[in-house]
């Protein structure tokens, strides 16, 4: 099929510079969900119909499957199809949808066009409130005739409670003869799209209905309360989701995926984590409450205690990280690596079995296996103008409270006493240690306040 997305509206109730359909649902563009789901459907062509000031949409969405179609002014639904014509191929049916109506899912349209068959298709469904939508017009056997905007409809046809959602499956060769023949003699002075349903009937075409699987499919983003809305209904499916392929959920209500969350056998996530970008949990891994992770891979059976934030970040099996740990990007932990409270590690390496268990920074190392990082360590590796790198090899213990002045090595075995300042390499299997000696002055007073 041909898929036209239109998304040339301004949004003026969402009060942003932003175009509407750039505000995000699950951290990404409304628009990103409709075109998934329009290459899901394998649609043939994909036609987006943007409006005035709607480059940046189109450089933020820009991919070698999609068409863009700038719509200038906005002249109505039937007005922004048209501008498309020429993109479509008349060998399939063309299918409109909405860069604001982002969780239509694939499945319901697929019975829409099947619906459809070589006719018109309309989405339709049952409202108890159905003011400001176009209510579907049937005559005494049930016939759909036309869809009459809630602006031009009598009081009987306000009273219709069945409302047309917006989608619509047609023939694209019919498109092509009934939109450049649309008037606009209307409340609104709109080329409306909903006038094919007359133009159909008018030649004889059937025009079937179809109802969207759950009511939430089709509802639009209009204001941030309804992006709000819409948010909770996405975050709700994520979890349901999950829990489905057997993830545990503290409280599935209080969990946020924006984006890919992949996760491996019997894992388990406390309230109030978010995860951003890619994130792969592997087999058994715990995360604690109020984590954030972004774009991480973590591996099998590693838990991550409260309040944990890992970005851009690799962990290998078995660690134990926080609470109140903080990876930045391009840290990697090896296997059964510890980082305790208030560590954080930036672009570094952690080879297996090494600690870092309170409050330390390490950034631009690579630290070797069963190194124990003591309390208060720094790596010292910015200069005020370059990075350089600290080097740490196997079986190190770094005493508390030691500052690393990089570039530096500590050789392997080597132990760094308590309060150090390293600013030359520390040999292997040695103490360094650089506080002055111990002193105590005889004598000393402590001075007294002048009466
Ligand atoms: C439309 C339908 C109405 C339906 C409702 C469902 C028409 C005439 N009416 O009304 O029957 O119940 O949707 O929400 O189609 N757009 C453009 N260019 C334009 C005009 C609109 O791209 O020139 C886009 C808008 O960005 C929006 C969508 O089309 O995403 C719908 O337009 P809108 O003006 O909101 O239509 P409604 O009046 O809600
Ligand atoms: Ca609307």
């Amino acid at each position: 099929m041909n898929v036209v997305i239109l998304a040339a509206g301004q949004g003026k109730r969402m009060r942003s510079d932003l175009p509407k359909v750039l505000h995000r649902l699950g951290g990404r563009p409304l628009l990103a969900h409709v075109l998934d789901t329009a290459r899901e459907l394998g649609a043939k062509r994909i036609c987006v119909v943007y409006g005035h000031g709607g480059e940046v949409v189109r450089e933020a969405l820009d991919a070698a499957d999609v068409t863009w179609v700038r719509q200038e002014p906005q002249l109505g639904t039937g007005h922004a199809v048209l501008q498309t014509l020429t993109f479509l191929d008349d060998g399939v049916p063309t299918l409109v949808l909405y860069g604001d109506v982002p969780l239509i899912g694939a499945p319901t349209l697929s019975r829409l066009v099947e619906a459809a068959g070589s006719g018109l298709g309309v989405l339709t469904e049952e409202l108890e409130n159905p003011g400001g939508y176009g209510r579907i017009v049937r005559d005494g056997d049930g016939n759909v005739l036309r869809i009459v905007e809630e602006r031009d409809a009598s009081d009987d046809e306000r009273a219709i409670g069945e409302i047309n959602t917006g989608f619509i499956a047609a023939p694209t060769a019919a498109l092509k003869r009934w939109l450049p023949a649309l008037g606009n003699d209307n409340a609104q002075g709109e080329y409306y799209l909903t006038d094919i349903v007359r133009l159909a009937i008018g030649e004889g075409m059937p025009v079937a209905t179809a109802q969207p699987d759950e009511a939430w499919e089709v509802l639009g983003v209009n204001s941030k309360v309804q992006l709000a809305e819409l948010e909770r209904i996405h975050q709700h499916r994520n979890a349901l989701l999950l829990m489905e392929q057997g993830v545990t959920l503290l409280d599935p209500e209080r969990i946020d995926v924006r984006g890919e969350l992949d996760c491996g056998r019997d894992v388990a996530i406390d309230v109030n984590c978010v995860f951003e970008g890619r994130v792969v949990l592997g087999d058994g891994v715990e995360v604690g409450a109020h984590c954030v992770l972004r774009n991480a891979v973590i591996g099998a059976g590693t838990r991550i205690a409260p309040f944990s934030h890992i970005e851009e970040a690799d962990a290998g099996r078995g660690c134990s990280i926080g609470p109140y740990a903080r990876l930045r990007p391009g840290t990697k932990l090896g296997e059964d690596v510890h980082i305790g409270n208030f560590v954080e590690v930036k672009n570094s390496t952690v080879a297996d079995k090494s600690k870092a268990n309170h409050l330390a920074y390490v950034g631009d190392a690579t630290v070797g296996r069963n190194v124990n990082v003591g309390a208060g360590t720094i790596t010292c590796n910015y200069d005020g103008a370059n990075k350089h790198r600290t080097v740490i090899e196997d079986d190190v213990f770094i005493g508390s409270d030691t500052q690393l002045v990089a570039p530096v090595t500590v050789g392997r075995g080597a132990t760094l006493g308590a309060g150090t300042t390293l600013t030359e390499d520390a040999p292997p299997d040695k103490l360094t240690i650089t506080r002055v000696k111990q002193l105590t002055v005889p004598g000393w007073k402590r001075p007294q306040k002048k009466k």
